[in-house]
């Protein structure tokens, strides 16, 4: 047996002896090696994957970031997970999923490295000292018959990584360097589940109360950045308000490169925030 099942074996008995959710992580797809757990579990979303069951690889050789980007993780160290959810609210909420997911992050990191504030970066990257531990791609397929529309929620949380490659070592963090010891991987993914579970459920009887909650954490509120939109790739620059009640950025820009008229507050949907330092 590879050092890789073995370890995936003890980490799946600790995860079920630890796990105390109603519907999250009941069923869990356990995988030594895949390309990505998104679409491993897209590919059991379409067949009969539940609302709440989760993929998780120890490694991925094609872990995929938001905007086409890669996502990197070394093997047998982080959490690569990929949570199928089968909304019952309609999809113009789905987008909040992240926002919740955000928050259940940031819990469950304060709670297994006390002493640690993680903050969160619009959209959906969590921060340590401004370095990012976790990543999140939210994809969804939305079908005509309500019923059929689902949500892939992956999560890359950095745990116990301590050497990053050289074009992410100034921006990239893990629990383990943020606390100083190493995490139990299969205690974090039990807790996060709980939490996710509860911030799920929160945002389906009181969503203003997540996109309250999630502006509280936010980075950067009244810095000013540079916000390039995904959907123009146009570069803005201006102040961080806030965010709106559907989790959309909002900026009130001093620039804007395409238009003299409409400077003021605007909301953007997707996009990369980066914080101007001063005198940049
Ligand atoms: C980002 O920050 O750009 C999002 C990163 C999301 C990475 C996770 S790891 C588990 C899941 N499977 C993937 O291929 N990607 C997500």
């Amino acid at each position: 047996m590879s050092p890789n099942k073995d370890a995936v074996i003890s980490l799946r008995k600790r995860f079920q002896e630890a796990l105390s959710t109603q519907t999250f992580g009941r069923s869990v797809l356990w995988l030594d090696s895949v390309a990505s757990t998104n679409d491993e579990a897209r590919t059991w979303a379409e067949s009969d994957g539940s609302h709440g069951a989760v993929v998780f690889a120890d490694h991925q050789t094609g872990g995929r970031g938001r905007h086409g980007r890669s996502w990197h993780s070394m093997p047998g160290l982080n959490l690569t997970v990929s949570l199928i959810l089968r909304p019952a609210f309609p999809p113009i909420g789905f987008g909040l999923i992240t926002l919740a997911a955000s928050l259940a992050v940031c819990e469950c990191i304060s709670s297994s490295c006390p002493g640690v504030s993680p903050s969160i970066k619009w959209p959906n990257d969590i921060l340590i000292e401004g370095k990012k531990c976790c990543g999140m791609l939210l994809e969804s397929v939305i079908t005509s018959d309500r019923n059929g529309s689902y949500v892939i929620l992956g999560i890359g949380l950095n745990v116990n990584q301590a050497e990053y490659p050289a074009r992410l070592r100034a921006s990239s963090t893990s629990l383990m360097l943020a606390c100083g010891r190493p995490v139990d991987r299969a205690l974090l993914l039990a807790d996060l589940l709980q939490r996710l579970e509860r911030t799920y459920s929160r945002l389906e009887s009181q969503p203003d109360s997540i996109v309250k909650n999630y502006e509280s954490n936010l980075d950067g509120i009244g810095r000013m950045i540079y916000l390039s939109d995904a959907h123009s790739g146009t570069r803005y620059s201006g102040i961080i308000k806030g965010i709106d009640d559907s989790g959309a950025l909002l900026l009130d820009i001093d620039s804007d490169p395409g238009s003299d008229l409409d400077i003021g507050v605007r909301a953007f949907h997707a996009g990369d925030v980066q914080l101007i330092e001063n005198g940049e």
